[in-house]
Formats: C-alpha cells, sequence, structure tokens
C-alpha cells in the first residue's frame, strides 16, 4: 500500500528527473573510492537517483492499484539459499580457506557490473505494441531514464562508483585487501553454455518485444534472487570472527541491498502495466499481456530455481579440494562442511502458471 501523499505525485517525468539524487551531507566512500549515494544529517544511507524516481515508481504503482491491476509478486519460497551457506562459509575462514569466499564475492561484483548491459536494451514502439494507452505508466519511462538509472547504480557512473566497486570494497574491508585467485574470469566464462539459447518463448510478439519482456524478467528474477545473497554477505561479513570490519563490510552490503528496492519495484510495476493491457502480434491479431508476461516468468522461474542452485555449487566445488588444501585437516573440513549443507528442493509451483485454455 502506497502512501497517500505519494499517490498525488505525477505520473510523468522527464529522464533528467528520474536520474536526479537528492543533496547528500556526506558522500559514500568505499575502499578510497567515492560512490554513489551518501547520507542525510541524520547519517542515514539515502539511494542514488532515488529523489524522483522512488515517488514515480510510487505513483505509477497507484495507479495500478486504482485500475485493479495486481502488482507481479514473486515469492521468496522461490529463493534458492547461497552455496556454502553462513555455516559453511564460516567454517572455511575459520580454517584459513578464504578463497572460495573471495573468489564468490568477486563474481558477485562482476555480476553487478555487468548490470550495466540494461541500458542496451531496446525498447520496441510501446504505442504500437500496446493496444491501450501507455502515457503515464513505468513503461513509458523505461527507456527514458529507469534503464539508465539501473545501469547506473550497477555498474558506478563517471568517477562514482556504484555497486560493482561497493562489493569489491565490502570484500576488501572483511578481508583486508585479499589476493583475488586467477581464475575467476575463467570460472565464469564457462558458464556460458548452460544458457538456452535460440529458443523463443513469445513467437507471437515482434523480437524486439519479446527481447524486452523476456529481458526484464530475467532481471526482476535475477534481483530477487539476490535478496537471499544479499542476506548471506551482511550475515559473513558482519560477523565479528570471520570479518576484519564487521561494521563497515556489512553495512556497505546493506547499502547496496537498498539500492535494489527500486530495481525491484521499477521492473515489476512496468511487467504489471503490460500484463494489465493487450499487446498486438506480429500476424495481426493479438494476445493478452498476462498470458506473455506469465509464460516468460514461469519459464524463466522453474529454470533459474532449477539451474542457480546447482550451478552455485558446480562453481564452488570445482576448485574446494584444491582449495582446502592449505587447511591443517582437509579430509575433516570436508566432512565437517558437508555436514553443514541444507539441502532445498524448488517449490513445485512458481505462481505463474500457465491457466488452462487461455484464449489469444
Ligand atoms: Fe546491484
Ligand atoms: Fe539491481
Amino acid at each position: 500500500m502506497q502512501a497517500p501523499e505519494l499517490v498525488d505525485a505525477p505520473l510523468v517525468w522527464s529522464p533528467d528527473e528520474l536520474l536526479q539524487s537528492g543533496a547528500y551531507a556526506e558522500p559514500l566512500i568505499a575502499g578510497g573510492l567515492r560512490c554513489h549515494g551518501g547520507f542525510d544529517s541524520d547519517g542515514r544511507y539515502r539511494s542514488p537517483r532515488t529523489l524522483h524516481r522512488g515517488p514515480a515508481i510510487a505513483a505509477w504503482q497507484a495507479r495500478l492499484a486504482q485500475e485493479g491491476t495486481p502488482l507481479v509478486d514473486i515469492d521468496r519460497c522461490l529463493m534458492p539459499p547461497q552455496y556454502p551457506n553462513v555455516a559453511q562459509a564460516k567454517l572455511l575462514l575459520q580454517h584459513g580457506v578464504r578463497d572460495p569466499l573471495v573468489r564468490t564475492l568477486t563474481i558477485i561484483s562482476i555480476v553487478e557490473g555487468f548490470g550495466a548491459i540494461i541500458r542496451d536494451v531496446a525498447v520496441p514502439d510501446l504505442r504500437a505494441l500496446v493496444v491501450e494507452p501507455v502515457e503515464g505508466t513505468a513503461l513509458a519511462h523505461l527507456g527514458a531514464g529507469l534503464f539508465e538509472a539501473h545501469a547506473r547504480d550497477e555498474s558506478g557512473w563517471r568517477d562514482e562508483g556504484g555497486h560493482k566497486q561497493m562489493w569489491e570494497a565490502a570484500r576488501d574491508l572483511a578481508f583486508e585487501k585479499p589476493k583475488v585467485p586467477g581464475d575467476v574470469l575463467l570460472r565464469m566464462m564457462g558458464r556460458g553454455g548452460r544458457a538456452e539459447r535460440g529458443e523463443r518463448l513469445l513467437p507471437e510478439l515482434d523480437e524486439k518485444a519479446e527481447r524486452l519482456i523476456v529481458m526484464m524478467a530475467q532481471v526482476l528474477a535475477v534481483e530477487v534472487m539476490a535478496e537471499g545473497t544479499f542476506q548471506w554477505g551482511i550475515e559473513l561479513l558482519s560477523d565479528p570472527e570471520v570479518s576484519a570490519a564487521p561494521e563497515a563490510a556489512g553495512d556497505m552490503v546493506r547499502y547496496v541491498r537498498a539500492d535494489e528496492s527500486p530495481h525491484v519495484e521499477y521492473l515489476r510495476t512496468a511487467l504489471s502495466e503490460l500484463r494489465g493491457r493487450t499487446l498486438r502480434t506480429v500476424d495481426g491479431r493479438t494476445l493478452a499481456g498476462r498470458e506473455a508476461v506469465d509464460r516468460v516468468l514461469h519459464r524463466l522461474l522453474r529454470n533459474l530455481t532449477r539451474s542457480r542452485p546447482r550451478q552455485q555449487r558446480d562453481d564452488v566445488r570445482t576448485y574446494l579440494a584444491e582449495d582446502m588444501k592449505v587447511a591443517g585437516n582437509p579430509a575433516a573440513l570436508l566432512e565437517a562442511f558437508d555436514a553443514l549443507d541444507a539441502s532445498w528442493t524448488p517449490p513445485e509451483r512458481t505462481g505463474f502458471e500457465p491457466e488452462t485454455a487461455a484464449a489469444g
């Protein structure tokens, strides 16, 4: 539910407005680098580029509520746990085995930096694609400020660091500038082969429209799943038994987490707006937005909840035996590590199952 005063915010904003940050009493410095965001006079962290973006998203959501269109909501039960879990990670660190964690944190920072590609997503002519009007919606602002703000938050902008640099700072604070294993990039490149290629999820639509919907759904799903990673990062890096800077490192991840909230909110708003409308197909017919959005979300969530835990586990375990050689008794450590493993089964339903006999 929105606060009543926010409901009155305008529905139409310029790109410049959506990119504006408020004034900060103090900037955020991470690892000696000026980062985005900052602190107000009460010392509270304020996310970047939210001066108008926040009220704008609230106004678009309030409009959806007035129209009776529900907001897309991804069930947090679908979030697979981070591997290794906090207890396992702590065990490794207490035995001097740091490489798996240094690698994981470095990969998170690199993936955050990749978030900048969202600015390259082409937005099709929405007036041609959508039957109903799109003026005054989040949809109409995707290519006019929202994607750009998101890209800047993730990878930094000009001389300001973003999430990439903030995660690096958290890692370096907690583990005192550890040596990053040289195989990190190589391992990330090995992941590419598992992606599904060439499969069209919305063959009824123009490819550009399909790409936009799939990309938004994918980024939303990843952003929601990242919430588990943030929780994990905060718990681990705030633990004085294994972190050299429990307060500063934990806080850095808390700031990143705060910045992610507008990403989740604008994406679910735009997808909900599409879901409540009607799309024109390439053969001159129409497709219910609900059918299109649900089909994509269902497929992506089903795949992610199954592939993501497996991928994380494979990533860590490939080098685990090698990494553990620095410990006094690697065999005993591996046994203790595995004993702390909590099993997880993805839920049966994604919540976006296709309806039977959906009419086109
Ligand atoms: Fe991020
Ligand atoms: Fe994000």
